[in-house]
């Protein structure tokens, strides 16, 4: 960091311009208190615009990033499979890190990581995940602050079309469906609203198409070492769409299409089944990464109009229950049902880079670090497990929500 005090610039660089990098970069290139200082990538047309749009030093190699002594801090949104290399190359310069979902593809490589950034003394953050959304935050807020009484169970359940997004075969591969990609929100939003100590996993995973190497849903009763269970279900398979209970809003907080999983499905039917299946898909990514065609760094033009929603929590306390609103909280207690609002405050990535920046300035640890990411993977991971063996797994790399 340029100047260690409240006023000190965080100076960024990216490690991945792809898809994520297209959704990353409006939203955090106009933080007040970060720059783009470079970037590295194995597309040069990403790199080339990156450079132009600013004006930054672009690198063909995350470790010769990570060399920049223009860099503080890395963001590794490469994909899955490099998550660790390219995180401990970052560390092992000096560099903080914050690191997409899945944090890591095993635990051996998350622990790796985590001893990493002890070693060299610099901050490791798991980053995006919707728990870091405004609605979520405030449902765990009402929670720890006890007015509804002790918490006695929470249900999640989200329906999308996740194994339909042009995710090529590996990627699905690599992630397993949706476990290891769409489970570390959901596991994340149900931690931080339970205290984060898991106990316990019973699950049933499954491959609900067979053209696509990835289990395409789940569904876990998960305990809390208090004895709290939570119930949650996944499906990505494109048919109903839990969007239709939720006002119509979608993740990001934008209003969704209806014809959205129909259309998804009528491209993969589209692309049938031989080597043109991979180009179709390979092309409609790289029409949506960084630096192609018109995607760009640039904020965007309106801010989403409503907050965002990961499919549907109800939280159940012994004094009444609580779920999202359009626009905040819906509480329903003895008076009946009312609605708390929620700030728009800092959203997603913003908080995620806020609560980032505070941590190395502060020198203290940021929620969301590499032990609370390892966490949740492990929980993922045992879902997986507790699929194949048929049986409830035991939980041993937890940690506790701190306030
Ligand atoms: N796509 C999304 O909307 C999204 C959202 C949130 C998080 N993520 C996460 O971000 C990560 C990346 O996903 P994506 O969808 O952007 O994938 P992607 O394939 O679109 O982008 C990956 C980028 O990394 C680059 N890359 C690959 N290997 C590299 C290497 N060895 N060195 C430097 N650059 C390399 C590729 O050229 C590409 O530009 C994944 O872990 C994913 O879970 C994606």
């Amino acid at each position: 960091m340029r100047d260690r005090g409240q006023d000190a610039t965080l100076r960024l660089g990216i490690a991945g311009l792809g898809m994520a990098a297209a959704r990353i970069l409006p939203e955090i290139a106009p933080l007040p208190f970060l720059r783009l200082t470079g970037a590295a990538d194995l597309r040069k047309h990403a790199l080339d615009r990156f450079a132009q749009e600013f004006g930054a030093r672009v690198y063909g190699t995350v470790e010769d990033l990570c060399e920049s002594d223009d860099v503080d801090a890395v963001y590794v949104a490469t994909p899955h499979e490099f998550h660790a290399r390219h995180s401990i190359a970052a560390m092992e310069r000096g560099k903080h890190v914050i690191v997409e979902k899945p944090m890591a593809l095993s635990l051996d490589e998350a622990e790796a990581m985590n001893a990493a950034a002890d070693r060299h003394g610099v901050k490791l953050m798991s980053g995006h995940t919707h728990s870091f959304d405004p609605p979520v935050r405030k449902m765990a807020e009402v929670v720890a602050g006890g007015g509804l009484g002790d918490l006695l169970m929470i249900s999640t359940a989200y329906y999308k079309d996740h194994m339909y997004r042009p995710f090529s075969d590996h990627d699905i591969r690599m992630s397993r469906g949706v476990v290891l990609n769409q489970g570390p929100h959901q596991f994340d939003i149900v931690r931080l609203i339970g205290g984060g100590l898991v106990r316990s996993v019973r699950a049933m995973a499954g491959i609900g198409d067979p053209t696509r190497p990835g289990e395409g849903h789940y569904a876990c009763h998960l305990e809390f070492e208090d004895g709290v269970p939570a119930s949650l279900v996944y499906s990505g398979y494109a048919y109903f769409d839990t969007g239709e209970l939720v006002w119509g809003i979608g993740e990001g907080g934008l209003p969704k299409d209806p014809d959205r999983h129909p259309k998804a499905r009528e491209f993969f039917r589209s692309l049938g089944a031989g080597p043109e299946r991979s180009e179709g898909l390979e092309g409609r990514l790289e029409g949506r990464r960084y630096g192609s065609g018109a995607v760009s760094g640039s904020a965007h033009e309106t801010a989403p109009p409503h907050q965002p929603f990961f499919g549907l929590t109800i939280v159940t306390c012994e004094k009444g229950e609580i779920r999202q609103s359009r626009d905040g909280l819906y509480v329903y207690d003895d008076r009946g049902r009312r609605e708390m609002p929620v700030e728009r405050g800092a959203r997603g990535r913003e908080a995620e880079l806020s609560e980032f920046r505070d941590a190395i300035v502060h020198d203290r640890r940021p929620f969301h670090d590499g032990r609370w990411g390892e966490a949740t993977l492990e929980v993922c991971l045992g879902v997986l497990q507790s699929a194949q063996e048929r049986r409830e797994v035991y939980m041993s790399h937890q940690v506790p929500v701190t306030h």
